[in-house]
């Protein structure tokens, strides 16, 4: 069960890394929530920044907090993403989308300067794929798409791999901020992560996938006194 100090401490340590001027993506999740409060502070202290939500959970955040945001549609680059993740493997490859952004999370993401993931040492695995990788798919079809998937995950070296509609009530499946549903692939471990990556992307009707593969450039990994910084 993960320590709230050791997310607030891994948040605190990301603010480090913003500097007046940028424009920043700003994550969804619980540790990305502790980083959005503590930018708001620093904004209220006269920090110039502007903000790109990656969900429409984030942007109420960062707008109940006054964080100036702009419209993704007038970005083309950002200079930084604090953002956090659901297993951080030891070369800081990422599973994330366990709460639904994984889509907005990775165009943010890709559009960045820097990527810095914020995480608990719950978060931390030799190996990924203990996690369920989210895989959000459109919903015209979707279950030829989870047989497929399914396929995809076997063909990259998958040992029996349960592939799982998401629901937002136990029963309706879950809709993404893009009108989308998501399928939660139990793997328990991912072999080779860079065939399964390319191997989902290719089947028809995914959009996306919880794969971000050396993306992050810096992880901060929190603990009850602070913060261990790595970088890749
Ligand atoms: C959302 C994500 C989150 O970053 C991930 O689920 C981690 O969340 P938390 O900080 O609450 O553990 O990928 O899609």
């Amino acid at each position: 069960m993960a320590n709230e100090r050791e997310k607030q401490n891994a948040a605190a340590a990301a603010l480090e890394f913003v500097e007046d001027g940028m424009t920043l993506g700003l994550g969804t999740g619980s540790t990305a929530a502790y980083f959005v409060q503590m930018l708001a502070d620093e904004v209220a202290d006269g920090l110039m920044i502007r903000g790109v939500p990656t969900s429409e959970q984030t942007r109420r955040l960062a707008e109940s907090h006054g964080i100036p945001l702009l419209p993704v549609d007038q970005v083309d680059r950002l200079h930084l993403t604090v953002d956090g993740a659901d297993e951080v493997d030891s070369v800081g490859n990422l599973i994330k989308g366990g709460g639904a952004a994984l889509l907005r999370e990775k165009i943010i993401a890709d559009a960045s300067d820097h990527m810095v993931v914020i995480a608990d040492p719950s978060k931390q695995v030799e190996r990924l794929g203990q996690f369920p990788l989210p895989v959000e798919v459109t919903p015209f079809g979707f279950t030829i798409t989870a047989k497929k998937i399914f396929d995809a995950l076997c063909a990259s070296g998958i040992d029996k791999p349960k592939v799982e509609l998401r629901t937002s009530n136990g029963r309706d499946p879950l809709i993404t901020d893009g009108g989308n549903h998501i399928f939660d692939c139990h793997c328990r471990r991912i072999p080779d992560a860079e065939a399964t990556s390319a191997r989902l992307s290719s089947v028809p009707g995914v959009v996306e996938h919880g794969l971000f593969l050396g993306m992050a450039r810096t992880v901060i990994i929190g603990n009850e006194g602070g913060a261990a910084v790595f970088e890749y």
